[in-house]
């Protein structure tokens, strides 16, 4: 019979489409062409009419199968894919608590503060104070106090940041009460600040930065860090400068590199000299990184001069002294062969990382 043969088409057609519905929405749109009122199964009960009497019973038997076997084909295959669902939404945000975790990126120091605080400690190993001062000096303490005389080059708006101009009109501000203000260009005016505070004996440090109105280069920053040392006490002598820097350059150097003392002028003391270690790169024999002297320059120091001593305060027939002044930033260039001292400022974490 042809409804007969129609119904198990039907049947075997939705088996076949519900058992490989790949959703839930694949399934209700079988689920509307099968069974819904305008559905291949509805529209074969809705022909029962034209069959005979004997015909309609059996017809009608095979028709409420059918349809059950197809809801309950639905249903189940519905189950099915809530379940598989389900489990995807699960998987999705599950949190594999085995797995390690993210480590953030720990900070280090940067390379110029390492060097500052292994400075302090071979100086305070050494009995010194570290001492701090103020970025923003008087021409008073920057330079006046330090024996620089009123015409002296580095007083100049090209080598000085100037921040106030209190120059009485035609005089020169360079006196204690009228000075201008200024960015400081050395740490060394913290030596007046210290011989003012206290009495020596006086061994201190003062680590800060400096500003001077330099472009930036391979050896120039406008902005950098010096250490300021000073030492006054009965009895001190050239050997003292001597045998402590010697101690400091091998500490921070390493014990095979060499110093040697030139002689040079800085106004605030008398004899003066810089220090040069031997180059790291070629040991002394000459090359590009020390422009083929062998020695590359460190420091500046020097007894203190008496001037400076007296304008502060302090017996210059009772005490002596002696200074020095280490840019930090040169010590690292010549640590760890440097070519350009920009490297340090510019903030590049796969340089930084490596200290
Ligand atoms: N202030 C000097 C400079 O900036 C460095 C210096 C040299 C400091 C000799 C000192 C010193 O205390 O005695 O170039």
């Amino acid at each position: 019979m042809a409804m007969i043969d129609d119904l198990r088409r039907i049947e075997e057609e939705a088996a076949k489409g519900i058992s490989c519905a790949p959703t839930l929405e694949e399934l209700e749109r079988i689920r509307v062409r099968v069974t819904g009122k305008k559905g291949s199964l509805t529209g074969v009960l809705r022909q029962m009419g034209q069959l005979s009497k004997d015909e309609r019973p059996q017809v009608g038997k095979l028709a409420n199968e059918v349809r059950s076997h197809v809801e309950a084909a639905l249903d189940a295959k519905r189950a099915e894919l809530a379940a598989a669902a389900l489990d995807a939404r699960i998987a999705a945000d599950s949190v594999d608590v085995t797995l390690p975790g993210r480590r953030p990126t720990v900070g280090t120091q940067h390379l110029i503060s390492q060097i500052v605080e292994e400075m302090e400690e071979i100086f305070c190993g050494l009995g010194y104070d570290v001492m701090d001062g103020p970025y923003v000096e008087t021409t008073y303490y920057n330079f006046t106090a330090l024996n620089a005389p009123e015409d002296h080059p580095s007083r100049s708006a090209r080598d000085t940041f100037y921040v106030v101009d209190n120059a009485p009109e035609g005089k020169e501000a360079c006196v204690q009460g009228e000075s201008d203000v200024l960015l400081r260009t050395q740490t060394s005016g913290v030596q007046v600040h210290a011989m003012e505070a206290q009495k020596p004996p006086i061994y201190m440090i003062c680590p800060g930065t400096v500003f001077r109105p330099d472009t930036a280069d391979a050896n120039h920053l406008p902005q950098f860090t010096q250490i300021e040392g000073l030492v006054i006490d009965e009895g001190i002598t050239f050997g003292d400068l001597k045998g402590t820097l010697d101690y400091f350059t091998k500490a921070m150097f390493g014990k095979d590199r060499a110093t040697r003392y030139r002689p040079h002028f800085f106004p605030f003391t008398e004899p003066s000299c810089e220090i040069d270690v031997s180059c790291g790169v070629c040991h002394g024999k000459g090359c590009r990184f020390c422009k083929n002297t062998g020695w590359l320059e460190i420091l500046g120091c020097g007894m203190v001069d008496p001037n400076v001593l007296e304008m502060s305060g302090i017996d210059s027939e009772r005490y002596t002294g002696f200074a020095f002044g280490i840019g930090a930033e040169r010590v690292a260039a010549l640590r760890y062969d440097l070519p350009d001292l920009r490297m340090l400022v510019t903030g590049d974490m796969r340089f930084l990382n490596q200290f």
